[in-house]
């Protein structure tokens, strides 16, 4: 926009706010809730209500009349995306330096529009403008109707004369009301990922972010719950989740204010990032994800779930390949013959693809161990002499799809790729490096670094169409950041990232339905900004399955079972059996040596793989009930349903051994149709294994759901699977 136009538009503006000097009421309503904004006298825009939605739209200018809180001194503790600088003392969404060296900012209504995008979807623009400084902000709230779903960003534009320094540039601010919040928040680390914790909110600030410039999940992810007036349980409460779309630096301030309500504001981590925003430049934050349900956690989880299939994840609600990979079975130490074998292993096991691990790379420096060769994408000749090409035709006269490993953003120091460009390298010009597993990550704020790791991809794809998966890994942090291509240090973080997102759309615009798997060293970058570029997600390198059913069990509030890649290892001590089940919540895969399975071992790997082709569409297309808690039970059970309620799957697991535990009590099912009849079926059984559960009985869903069904599940019978089918 020209700065002539932007005072006439100002100008005209503010003639309509003259017209409007009575309060206004915005409200976003979806199937069950109501986010209320209200545009002021003094045109200042503030959250009025959010929670489930009243019969009456009027009455919601009422709702502040029945708050007998303390006094809003500043008037702004509850501002839809408050500035700062001006009037407010809290926290703010939004923070600037003017280019006359000013740090005030005022932001009022001007106008606001919608946009019908579809008869589920909607877009909400509200218009705010500094009553002073031609700096301009508009908040976007895309709401998706039948899941409750809004996503939030800020547009953030200005016709100063000279750069605007964003200091702090949130996606979102929330202000709910409540007797008390409960935050459940995450953390972790290399295979201990999605660890949970909730506390009950105090007065002040709770931040949650990530410095770690990539793969933030390591530490901790931005995807969070609050509880409003007592923490919520499954089936019961108010809950709030939240995450970022940011695959970077992000942060989260959770301030309990004066009042006593709660003030979230979400956006990218301004740690370090002071952005230089020129004239006329638009600045598009990420958008912060929420969903609210008064009917507990798994009700928030099965909207958020439908929602990610339907609008986030890339092909969210097309089909996915089981698979074999050779990374646990081999690591580095493989060859031509090897594969060969692993390749014939795969059509054994019955499984759609082989995927070929880690190691495949590198001549100067061959990839034998992860000291060296990452960076150089050429096929190890000694390893692979006749290329990724004749593994690719291998493996379709095996009648097996193929697909492949890379770690793109990525370079070892020993290395030709570090030889020839160390200017692509984030490191300080005049400090030590250092490394995390021996490698350091590539500047993708470069251009010609985005063309290099397009080229990787496309070089693949170009040379071996048959290519049908890819692997992306991504296994270190951003230590010492810097970029020798940015003249600007403080754009590197954000740079980074949207550099990221230039290649991964470069990638999708070729080659729009690849399934990948974003992987980082296990679950180390897992979010819904990213999962628009890849089908499935790696969880965590932690395949014990006792722990991986915790994983799991957490990272399935957020996030849809087909996107969880869960792979048969040989971690712990638990029999094939139970490894098989807890993979199978998701997206199956196996990484175990075929060939060394017994017999009858093998025979029940090969019929899961059978089974599991029965299932899939209802565990990655059902609604999932979480029955028993393994925090908590001895026993923990997961339901998947289909979306008619004809048909179920449930898993359940014994997770605590101490002597006599198992199932003692029946577990209430959920989600089934009351009035419809099921049998009950144990599937997935053992070879030479049988069952007492008959499956020739019938339950009303009515029954099931209330008395429950007890899956005997005891130190014998450890792992149990139990089809539920409409009796007819
Ligand atoms: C880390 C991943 O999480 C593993 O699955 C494996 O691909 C290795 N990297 C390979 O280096």
């Amino acid at each position: 926009m020209n700065l002539k136009f932007f005072k006439t538009a100002f100008f005209l503006a503010a003639i309509v706010l003259c017209f409007k000097a009575d309060a206004q009421i915005i409200p976003i309503e979806t199937s069950h809730n109501a986010l209320v904004l209200q545009a002021d006298a003094q045109h200042n825009l503030t959250t009025l209500y959010f929670g489930t939605k009243l019969g009456n739209v009027k009455e919601y200018e009422l709702v502040p009349g029945n708050y007998k809180q303390n006094e809003d001194l500043s008037g702004l503790m509850a501002s839809a995306y408050t500035p700062s600088g001006s009037r407010n003392l809290l926290e703010p969404a939004i923070t600037v330096t003017h280019a006359d060296g000013n740090n005030s900012l005022d932001l009022r209504y001007v106008s606001h529009s919608v946009e019908r995008i579809s008869d589920d979807v909607s877009l909400l623009r509200i218009v705010l403008r500094d009553p002073v400084y031609q700096f301009e902000v508009t908040l976007n709230y895309k709401s998706y109707f039948r899941d409750d779903v809004i996503e939030q960003w800020s547009t953030i534009k200005h016709s100063e004369k000279g750069n605007v320094i964003l200091q702090k540039f949130a996606s979102a601010n929330l202000h709910l009301k409540a007797s008390s919040f409960w935050l459940t928040q995450y953390h972790g680390d290399w295979a201990k990922e999605m660890q949970p914790e909730e506390s009950k909110l105090t007065h002040g600030i709770k931040t949650l972010d990530s410095k770690l410039g990539t793969r933030a999940n390591l530490f901790q992810p931005s995807v969070f719950m609050v509880s409003l007036d007592q923490p919520a349980t499954e089936d019961a409460g108010t809950v709030l989740y939240g995450a970022l779309e940011w695959s970077g630096n992000f942060r989260t301030d959770l301030e309990l204010d004066p009042q006593d309500n709660l003030r979230i504001i979400s956006g990218i981590n301004n740690y370090a990032s002071p952005y230089p925003l020129k004239p006329n430049e638009v600045f598009e934050t990420p958008a912060f994800l929420y969903t609210l349900s008064s009917q507990g956690k798994g009700d928030a989880s099965r909207k958020l779930q439908h929602w990610a299939r339907n609008y986030k994840v890339l092909d969210g609600t097309g089909s996915r390949l089981t698979l074999l990979n050779n990374w646990e079975s081999t690591f580095f130490d493989f060859d031509e013959q090897k594969l060969a074998l692993l390749l014939s292993d795969t059509k054994k096991l019955g499984v759609d693809l082989f995927l070929l691990d880690d190691g495949w790379f590198g001549n100067k420096y061959p990839r034998n161990g992860d000291h060296s060769g990452l960076g150089d994408w050429q096929e190890n000749k000694k390893k692979l002499p006749n290329g990724v090409a004749s593994l690719v035709k291998e493996a379709e006269k095996d009648g097996v799809k193929f697909g492949i490993w890379i770690e793109p953003e990525m370079v070892n120091p020993k290395s030709e790729l570090y030889e020839q460009h160390p200017d692509w390298v984030i490191k300080q010009p005049k400090r030590d490096e250092h490394y995390m597993r021996n490698q350091l990550v590539l500047d993708l704020s470069n251009p010609a670094v985005q063309d290099f790791v397009f080229g990787i991809v496309d070089n693949l794809f170009t040379k071996n169409p048959a290519l049908a998966y890819l692997k992306w890994d991504c296994n270190s942090l951003i230590f010492n950041a810097y970029s020798a291509h940015l003249k600007n240090q403080s754009q590197f973080y954000v740079e980074y990232v949207r550099g990221l997102y230039k290649v991964l759309s470069r990638v999708r615009a070729k080659y729009p339905k690849v399934p990948m798997m974003l992987c980082s060293g296990g679950g180390g970058r897992v979010d819904y900004a990213a999962l628009q570029y890849f089908t499935e997600f790696w969880p965590s390198d932690n395949t014990e399955p006792l722990e991986r059913i915790f994983i799991q069990w957490e990272y399935s509030y957020f996030y849809p079972a087909i996107t969880s890649s869960n792979h048969v290892t040989d971690w712990g001590k638990q029999p094939l059996k139970f490894r098989t089940d807890v993979a199978m919540m998701g997206k199956l895969g196996f990484d175990i040596v075929v060939s060394k399975l017994s017999e009858t071992d093998l025979r029940f790997a090969q019929d899961a793989v059978k089974t599991y082709n029965q299932l899939k569409a209802t565990i990655w297309q059902g609604d999932q009930y979480r029955l028993a808690d393994p925090r908590g039970n001895s026993v923990a059970a997961i339901a998947y349903v289909n979306e008619q309620k004809t048909s179920a799957v449930i898993f359940n697991y014994l997770v605590n051994y101490r002597y006599d535990e198992r199932s003692k009590l029946p577990i209430r099912l959920k989600g089934l149709d009351a009035g419809k009849k099921y049998t009950v079926k144990e599937i997935n059984l053992y070879p030479g294994k049988n069952t007492d559960i008959k499956s020739d009985r019938t339950y009303t869903g009515d029954f099931l759901m209330k008395i429950g069904f007890n899956p005997n599940v005891n130190a014998d019978r450890t792992s149990v699977v139990l089809k539920l089918d409409e009796a007819l």
